[in-house]
Formats: C-alpha cells, sequence, structure tokens
C-alpha cells in the first residue's frame, strides 16, 4: 500500500483537538486577533482559505506570532499554489475537492494534504496518491453523516479517517464527531468573515470555548 501522506504527530495533534475553524480573512491585520481570539477560546487548528487576496500575508503572520496554532491552508485549488502555501509556513492543505494533479504536487513536495471527497471514487481516487485523511465536503447537503458512514463502510480496514465540513455549526457537530470514521469536524460558524471584519473577537472566542467544551464532554 501506498505511504500515507499524513505524518503521524499531525494526524494526532488533528484528532486530539477534532476541531478546526474555516476562515476567510480579508485584511491580514486581523490574523493576530483573530488568532488571540481563537486560541483563548481553545481552537488551536484553523483551515486558512485562499479565497482572498490577503490569503498568504495571513498564514504568515498566524505562522510567526502563534507557534500554538497549527496552521493548515484550505482551497488549494491549482498545483502552483503548493509550494506558495508550504513557503508560507502552512503545515497541512485542503480542498474542497479531489484534483489528481494538485494531490499529485503536494505528493512531489511532501506536503499533507487532506483533498475533498464526495463519493467512492473521489476515496479511491485520494486513496492512490496515499490520502488517508479526507475532507467530507459539503457534508450536510451531501447527505450527512448517515451518507458518510455508508461511503466509508467499504474502506474501513483501511483506516481512513474523515473531516466532514459544510454546513457543520454548534447544533450539529457532535453526532458526526461520534462517529469512528470522522477524526475532526470543522466549520466556518466559530468565525465568520462578517465577524472577522466586524473584529467581534469576544463572539469568536465564545463560541471557540462552546464548541471546545461540547468536545471535552463527549472525552469523559
Ligand atoms: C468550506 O470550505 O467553506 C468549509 O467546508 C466550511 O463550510 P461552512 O461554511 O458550511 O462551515
Amino acid at each position: 500500500m501506498i505511504k500515507s501522506n499524513f505524518p503521524e504527530d499531525l494526524s494526532t495533534r488533528i484528532t486530539k483537538s477534532g476541531i478546526v475553524a474555516v476562515l476567510v480573512i480579508d485584511k491580514p491585520e486581523d490574523s493576530e486577533p483573530l488568532a488571540e481570539a481563537l486560541l483563548k477560546g481553545g481552537v488551536n487548528i484553523i483551515e486558512l482559505t485562499l479565497r482572498t487576496p490577503s490569503a498568504i500575508e495571513s498564514v504568515k503572520r498566524i505562522v510567526k506570532g502563534f507557534p500554538e496554532m497549527t496552521v493548515g491552508i484550505g482551497t488549494i485549488l491549482f498545483p502552483e499554489q503548493v509550494s506558495e502555501v508550504k513557503a508560507a509556513g502552512a503545515v497541512f492543505g485542503l480542498a474542497p475537492g479531489m484534483n489528481p494533479i494538485v494531490v499529485k504536487k503536494t505528493v512531489e513536495e511532501s506536503f499533507p494534504f487532506i483533498p475533498g471527497i464526495a463519493t467512492a471514487s473521489d476515496i479511491e481516487a485520494a486513496l492512490g496518491f496515499g490520502c488517508r485523511i479526507l475532507k467530507f465536503f459539503p457534508a450536510e447537503t451531501g447527505g450527512g453523516l448517515k451518507h458518510l458512514e455508508s461511503m466509508a463502510t467499504p474502506y474501513a480496514h483501511l483506516g481512513l479517517k474523515f473531516v466532514p465540513l459544510g454546513g457543520l455549526n454548534q447544533e450539529n457537530f457532535t453526532d458526526y464527531l461520534k462517529s469512528k470514521f470522522v477524526t475532526a469536524i470543522g466549520g466556518s460558524w466559530i468565525a465568520k468573515r462578517e465577524e472577522i471584519s466586524q473584529h467581534k473577537w469576544a463572539s469568536i472566542t465564545e463560541k471557540a470555548r462552546i464548541a471546545v467544551e461540547s468536545i471535552n464532554k463527549m472525552k469523559k
């Protein structure tokens, strides 16, 4: 079998935390107070999306100022972005889809990557590149937990783990996290784009804290 594209310590960190905050940052100067607000609430893994011109600068700022934050970068759509995000200091990448050209590049660059999957064929394409952690996207409209569990069952012997994203929130995420197939959940509800632009740091901290509290209760 092809070697996993994910270092053990990084996947352990993701599993231990159980939650990934998906971020769209418009102004790079919002990066530091945002990272601070999330860490204060106990969220220490992010998917900072490449959807704004300031994304790379934002990654650099968070990597520099907050070594305790595990910085992933999302929405990697083109192979040339792989070296760029790696150079910016991101430790792993994600995408909404399973693009073989992008995934091949992440393997060549030894950059841990979580491709998006929505079908069994996507899972099998990802397997061929050594991907063992997959983003189930969009989770809620794509069939939810029931669909994920049916789709993942034939691959259970391979130990694949999923990160459901898309439509998750404080009300529905714990069901996902209880599944043996799910290593972590995530979403943008913790720090919405508008809240970031409006500097609602206290509200972001509070949502992060509530989510982390729910996760800790589940671990008991
Ligand atoms: C994304 O890539 O946008 C994420 O999966 C987040 O989805 P959400 O905004 O529904 O949480």
